[in-house]
């Protein structure tokens, strides 16, 4: 079990797992994320050196992906492990060498986002020590002007 930088040689199999993640997260339509779009924050990210890879039996099990951000903010901008290779602690190698790559390039605080419902995530992050700071929240537009409309 390692976890390491991820290089150019790391693509294609990075692109199988981001596909699988992508499916996983369930990103409500309206947002308009396209795969393609994930992939080329893959690519963008290797190139920075901010992308790791998790290796069980020289297999890529996992991902994590980090960013610098303005100020002194660091982002963990997505993070997945296989189904068959959770709860063996990668997510924690992983965020692990995220952060310390982060705190190098001088971030003195990661973000990151989560669904409410992502229960195993919140857990991690829970455990981890990240406090909730803000939440995202939406409704329909329509739904919304009738709902104002009514208290005109
Ligand atoms: C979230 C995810 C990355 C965690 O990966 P993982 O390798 O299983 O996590 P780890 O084994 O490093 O666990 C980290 C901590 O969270 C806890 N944890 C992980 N999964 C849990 C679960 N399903 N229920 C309760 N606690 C859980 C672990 O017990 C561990 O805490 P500990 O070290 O105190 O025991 C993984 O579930 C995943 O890929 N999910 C789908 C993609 C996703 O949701 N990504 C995050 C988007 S914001």
């Amino acid at each position: 079990v390692s976890v390491r930088q991820a290089t150019g040689r790391d693509l294609e199999p990075l692109h199988e797992l981001y596909k699988e993640y992508f499916r996983e997260l369930d990103t409500p339509a309206y947002w308009g994320l396209t795969l393609e779009a994930g992939l080329a924050e893959v690519d963008e990210t290797v190139a920075e050196g901010l992308a790791f890879v998790a290796e069980m039996d020289s297999e890529i099990v996992g991902f994590a992906l980090a960013r610098r951000r303005q100020g002194t903010r660091g982002l963990l901008s997505d993070i997945y492990v296989l189904p068959k290779a959770r709860q063996q602690r990668h997510a924690t190698r992983l965020t692990s060498a995220a952060a310390d790559a982060l705190h190098k390039r001088g971030a003195t605080h990661l973000t990151l986002s989560v669904h409410v419902a992502n229960a195993p995530a919140r857990a991690a992050y829970n455990r981890w020590g990240f406090e909730e700071r803000a939440l995202i929240m939406d409704i329909p537009t329509d739904q919304l002007r009738i709902r104002l409309a009514a208290r005109l």
